[in-house]
């Protein structure tokens, strides 16, 4: 196992993921990110180079410190050989299973890996389960849907995100609050707002690269708020060059259905995040 410094193995990795897309998409995409400024202070581990069989993307040690912070203990993970990433996830210096963290990936292998290896040390891990939503190109510009045009799209800052995390289903701490700021200051956003300069509807992007976090103030939906928000945000990334997908729940109908009528198409599969908490009481 190696941790990958030099920038031009790191350049290297970034062209031998994308002819592995989309099953390598959030390591992708954390490359992508560590490649243009590393803003979330993320490494890269190699099972072996340059013929590597797994690679797993997680912060630098220092980066954090809580033993209970899952949010910002970011890890993803992509393979070639499922053998190579369980002996990844299983060595102690890859991954710290002592302390909270999320892993993400779009393998089915890395889930019954990760639940076995959990099982085994008795920590608690809970399976997101999501589907791939992904736009096959550069984004289209629709004509806008937006039935008011007293609304404006703009950009968040960080004082935003006291709303985003009193409405973010997993927020309302101050690990979540923490998160949220750091990703409206580093990563590319979007927003909607009124004539008050209120926010109606936004859609962030994280250390993955993966679109995040959309929502749109119930007295607001079915308006096309999140699909003008999804325009801003998506041409944004798609300028510097980041793919453009995100994870939908497969039953949140109105929001698969704002990303299709934004050109996204649903991939067969699960998007998996996985949660692995040593205790289950994290909002202390
Ligand atoms: C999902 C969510 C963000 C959608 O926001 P929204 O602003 O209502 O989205 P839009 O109005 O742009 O699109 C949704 C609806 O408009 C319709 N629509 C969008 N663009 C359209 C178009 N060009 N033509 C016709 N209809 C369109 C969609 O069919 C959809 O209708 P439905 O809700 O009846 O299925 C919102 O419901 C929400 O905040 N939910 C809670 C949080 C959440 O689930 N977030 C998503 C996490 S992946």
């Amino acid at each position: 196992m190696l941790i990958l410094t030099c920038p031009s193995k790191l350049q290297l990795l970034e062209g031998v993921l994308r002819k592995s897309l989309p099953q390598a998409l959030p390591v992708y995409g954390t490359v992508m990110h560590i490649n243009r400024g590393n803003p979330a202070q993320h490494e890269v581990v190699v099972d072996s180079w340059p013929e590597f069989k797994a690679v797993l993307t997680r912060p630098c040690k220092e980066v954090v410190k809580d033993t209970w912070d899952y949010y910002a203990n970011l890890h993803a993970t992509f393979y070639r050989d499922v053998d190579a990433c369980r002996a990844m996830l299983e060595n102690a210096e890859a991954i710290d299973w002592s302390k909270a963290f999320q892993l993400q990936g779009i393998q089915d292998g890395m889930y019954e890996v990760a639940r076995d290896i959990a099982k085994a040390r008795h920590v608690h891990l809970k399976p997101y389960l999501y589907q791939t939503a992904l736009h096959p190109g550069p984004p289209a510009s629709c004509p806008s849907w937006l039935k008011s045009d007293s609304f404006h799209i703009g950009t968040l800052i960080p004082s935003h995100a006291t709303v985003l995390n009193e409405v973010w289903e997993f927020g309302g701490n101050n690990r979540s609050l923490c998160y949220l700021e750091m990703l409206v200051c580093y990563f590319p956003n979007a927003c909607l707002m009124d004539k008050e300069g209120q926010l109606v509807s936004w859609s962030l992007s994280d250390p993955f690269a993966c679109l995040s976090h959309g929502y749109t103030f119930p007295q607001y939906r079915g308006q096309g708020c999140m699909g003008a928000v999804l325009q801003s945000i998506s041409k944004k990334m798609h300028a510097s060059g980041f793919p453009l997908y995100c994870g939908v729940l497969p039953e949140n109908r109105s929001s698969k259905q704002a990303l299709k009528h934004q050109g996204f198409h649903i991939l067969p599969g699960t998007y998996y995040m996985l949660i692995v908490t040593p205790a289950l009481d994290l909002k202390k």
